[in-house]
This record gives structure tokens, sequence and C-alpha cells, in this order.
């Protein structure tokens, strides 16, 4: 078998990933006083309200927030203009992006719609453009893997000396992403975002007390690892390219007066941690039928995972029994929350920041 690629950061295509992601959708709704407030703050421009979206997906997810952005907007000026450009990676499944957005603002008057698929660790608007920048639970992937992972597939479960590299290299990318955006926001502008985070309990996705979404992962991947069915190569190449920032590296640089972040204009107005409850989770403590809660749990830790552990395998393999063996993991993992539900739950552990740019 030939050496491993790093996979590609794909979510499911064809709507599957909004379609299954409702937590991610309470996630965005729960931000939207901020921008709320963000947008009463912002001096409005001589022509458009303009805004970003950065790492939209497929659009379905923030469809809610930017009606109640546009609203806010026309609660000032009932007839400003509004232009959203959302974001993702070039290989992001732009044509249903469209359709979605099409679907869920096409109906408001006076709202542009664009797309860019340029990274957000590069510079995406011009100079001075943007009234508002949006992000929700996109800028924890890291710009590139800085290290490998002998028995944890995520960083977060890595040995102290393995999640080191990853601690450095979202620091610096944390630092590129905070600068592009102080270039490309105008005087006064506004980011408001919303990043996955390890919290001050030690929570993050998929863990808060109870079972660990992240050790199930490795677990099941270590299963099909054990009985041969997958390589050792194999296993040490699937790493999450992902890092979650506790609350004082979110902070650092706008704690630091003479960080680069400081002196580009920007500073932290509001941050807080807050956990949104996962709603398969919530469904089965009401309905306790663990087949139906299994059978709809997995599927959304599946939209985001997928392409990870499916990319890890060797491509020297035939793509069907690629395929195969991620159905395999995902459904030894769907039958082990069937047998043994209580407890599994993919909570959303995020921190909230509102980021203003000096007027
Ligand atoms: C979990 S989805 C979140 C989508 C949506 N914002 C939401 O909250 O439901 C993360 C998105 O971030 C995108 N992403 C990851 N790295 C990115 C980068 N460097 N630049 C732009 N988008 C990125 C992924 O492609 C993916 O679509």
């Amino acid at each position: 078998m030939t050496g491993q690629t790093t996979p590609i950061i794909r979510m499911r295509d064809a709507g599957y990933y909004s379609a299954n992601t409702i937590g991610a959708r309470h996630v965005i709704d729960s931000a939207i006083p901020l921008v709320e407030r963000a947008v009463c703050e912002i001096a409005l421009p001589a022509g458009a309200f303009t805004v970003a979206d950065y790492g939209a997906a497929d659009g379905g997810t923030s469809l809610g927030l930017h009606r109640a952005l546009v609203a806010a907007v026309r609660a000032r000026d009932a007839g400003r203009q509004v232009a959203i450009t959302y974001t993702d990676l070039p290989h992001n499944d732009f044509s249903t992006l469209f359709r979605q957005v099409q679907g869920g603002l096409g109906d408001v008057p006076g709202v542009f719609a664009f797309a860019s698929g340029t990274s957000f660790y590069s510079r995406i608007f011009p100079s001075l453009s943007l009234q508002l920048g949006f992000s929700g639970t996109a800028m924890h992937w890291l710009s590139r893997l800085p290290g490998k992972l002998a028995n944890a597939v995520h960083p977060v479960l890595g040995t102290d000396a393995e999640r080191a590299p990853f601690a450095a290299q979202a620091a610096a990318d944390w630092q590129t992403i905070l600068l592009h955006r102080a270039a490309e926001l105008a005087p006064g502008g506004r980011l408001v975002l919303a990043n996955f985070c390890q919290d001050e309990a030690g929570y993050y996705l998929g863990y808060t007390g109870q079972r660990n979404m992240h050790a199930n992962f490795a677990k099941h991947w270590g299963e099909l690892r054990d009985a041969g069915e997958i390589t050792v190569a194999e296993f040490t190449a699937t790493n999450f390219q992902q890092y979650y920032k506790s609350v004082a590296e979110f902070r650092a640089p706008f704690d630091d007066p003479d960080s680069p972040v400081r002196r580009a204009g920007l500073a932290l107005l509001h941050c807080e941690t807050r956990i949104t409850p996962c709603p398969y989770a919530a469904g089965f403590a009401v309905e306790r039928d663990a087949a139906a809660f299994a059978a709809a749990y997995v599927p959304t830790l599946r939209s985001w995972s997928e392409n990870m552990f499916f990319g890890a395998l060797d491509p020297a393999r035939p793509a069907a029994e690629r395929h195969a063996l991620v159905d395999q993991f995902y459904t030894a993992y769907q039958a082990d929350v069937a047998a043994a539900p209580d407890g599994h739950a993919m909570d959303y552990v995020h921190c909230f920041m509102l980021i203003g740019k000096a007027g």
C-alpha cells in the first residue's frame, strides 16, 4: 500500500450537512443577540451594509441569523441594501449553498448574496470594505496539520507532547485570521465569532462530563486497526486538523497591548463560553427510543467527520472498499449507542466573541 494523503476539509454535500446539524443552527441562532448588538454599534456606510459569513458550509444553518441581521439593519434604515458574502474552502458544495440561500433569503428585497472560495487564512475582501463578519463553528480547523497522534484521532485527547504543536499552530492561525479580518473590516466594523473551545470546566464538543465522542471515535477506529481491517499507518494518519482553544488562548492576542492584533486596531468587546445541548440526546431523554436515537445521532457526527476518516485510508484501496470501511466504522458506533444510549451526546461547547475594530 502507498502512503496516506492529508484528508481535505469538507462537510458532506447536497444539504446533508445542514439537514443533520440542527445543533449547529441552534448555536448560530444563539449568536443573534450579539449580531444585533454589533449592527447597532456599527456606523452605517454610504452604500450597502456588507457582511461576511466565514466558513458557511452549505449556508443552511445561518439563514435565520442573516434574516435577523437584515432586520436589525432595516430597523435602523428601512431601505438599506445588504450584501452578504458566504465564504468557504474552494471544494465546498457552493451549488447547494446557492440553492439554500435563494430559498432562505431570496424573498427578502434588497439583499444581495455572493460567495467566495478563499480560505479565511487569506485575505478575502478588499481593505476596509466590510461592516460585519460572522463565523460559526469553523475556525477550529487549522491551516495545516502540525503533527500526528499515535492513539487518538483528535488532539484534544493527544498526549501533552502531541498537543504542543497543535497548540502552537492554533495560536499562529488565530493571529493570521484576526490580522486578515482587521484589514478587511471598515473602521468601527465588528466580528461575531462562535468558535469551538475547551471551556473552563475542560469540556469540549462531544464531552461534557459523560461519554466522550472523541474517545469513541478512537475506540471504534482502533478496533478496525486491531482487527487488521485498517493498517496502523492508516490509524496514525487519522488526525483531525483541528484544535479547541481555551478562553485564555482566544484572549491572548487581545490581552497583550503590544500584540500585532491590538496594533491592528482590534479589541475584544465580549467573550463567554456556552454549552448548546445536543438536540438528539435531548430528544432521547424524552422519547427513550435507543434505536431511533442512535440512527439520528450518528449521522450528525458523520456529517462533519466522515471525510477525515475516509481520507486517511490508503488511496491504493478501491474506493468501494474505503467506503465500506467507513460504513463499518459508523455502523459499529451506532450499534454501541443503540446498545447503551445513556451519556452519548454531542453537546456543542463554544466561545462566543464580539470583536470591534477601532473607529
Ligand atoms: C462545521 S462547518 C460550520 C458551517 C456553518 N458555519 C455552521 O456553523 O453550521 C465548518 C466549515 O468551515 C469550513 N472551513 C474550514 N477551514 C476553512 C478555511 N480555512 N477557510 C474557510 N472555511 C473553512 C469547512 O469547509 C466547513 O464548511
